[in-house]
């Protein structure tokens, strides 16, 4: 493969939020983790564990837990969005509590690690907490990262759903698909045929996120710069969360 073809693939590969009803062609799935399994790892652990769901029920009942019913605006999400900074708070619109649409994605997969995997990681790293987890957390990351490029690569959409990891979904989510107490959540991926089209993608300007050699006055952000970054880019995601939740829209 040549970089222009990777790059195009890093560009395609685009958070979708809501699916059409086709099925995945099972194969898909297969080549999906056979993909995911050759992601690095700290120490080669290879801590993964794969969930596929694809039974209606199930995945309903995963959105039972995720997402269960509730008043409109009702949610800590939107609650809790509220009591942000003022600078960087907007008036939230109650389709991000109660419209998500990924319950209508033919496949979940929900990745999970073994954490007795922690132990094979250099002994260097294993009694500190911190440097122990951001391996395990990062090699996890980083199967997550490929599962994604694998399904553009065969034309499916995906959506990354990490809600599933707060403490009280983890715990029922664990019941309901009999994990072991070893193993624990990462997150989960909505898989299916894109509903809609991603709009262009909201990107940091290139020049400051360099450093050649030592990072610079120069090319160090301002709080102002970040901050204003940080308004544009959560506007961006919330306008792209309501086109998830739009059922209309088709462009
Ligand atoms: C660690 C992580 C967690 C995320 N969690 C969610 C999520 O729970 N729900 C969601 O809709 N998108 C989630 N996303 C997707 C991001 O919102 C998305 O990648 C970002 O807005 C950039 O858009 P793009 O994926 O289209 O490039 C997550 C992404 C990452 C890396």
């Amino acid at each position: 493969m040549d970089y222009d073809s990777f790059l195009e693939l890093a560009k395609n590969r685009r958070s979708i939020r809501r699916f059409k009803p086709d099925p995945i062609p099972d194969e898909y799935v297969d080549k999906i983790i056979e993909a995911a399994r050759w992601a690095p790892s700290g120490f080669n652990s290879q801590p993964w564990e794969f969930v596929v769901i694809k039974d209606k029920k199930l995945k309903d009942d995963v959105m039972q837990i995720v997402r269960p019913p509730r008043p409109a605006g009702a949610s800590g999400f939107s609650k809790m969005e509220d009591m942000c900074e003022p600078w960087m708070r907007r008036k939230l619109q109650p389709w991000l509590d109660t419209e998500m649409e990924y319950q209508n994605a033919p496949v979940f997969i929900l990745l999970f690690g073994d954490t007795r995997t922690q132990v094979g990681l250099p002994m260097v790293v294993r009694y500190d907490p911190y440097l122990r987890q951001s391996i395990y957390i990062s090699s996890l990351a980083n199967t997550f990262l490929y599962m994604l490029l694998a399904a553009t690569t065969l034309g499916l959409a995906s959506q990354w759903v990490s809600v599933v990891a707060s403490p009280y979904n983890h715990c029922a989510l664990k019941n309901l698909l009999h994990i072991p107490t070893e193993v624990d959540i990462y997150d989960m991926v909505a898989l299916g045929y894109p509903a809609y089209k991603s709009r262009p993608k909201l990107m940091r300007p290139v020049g400051k996120m360099i450093h050649r050699d030592y990072f610079g006055e120069e090319d160090f952000r301002t709080d102002e710069e970040v901050r204003d970054f940080i308004k544009r880019t959560r506007a961006w995601v919330f306008a792209n969360h309501r086109r998830g939740a739009d059922k209309n829209m088709l462009g």
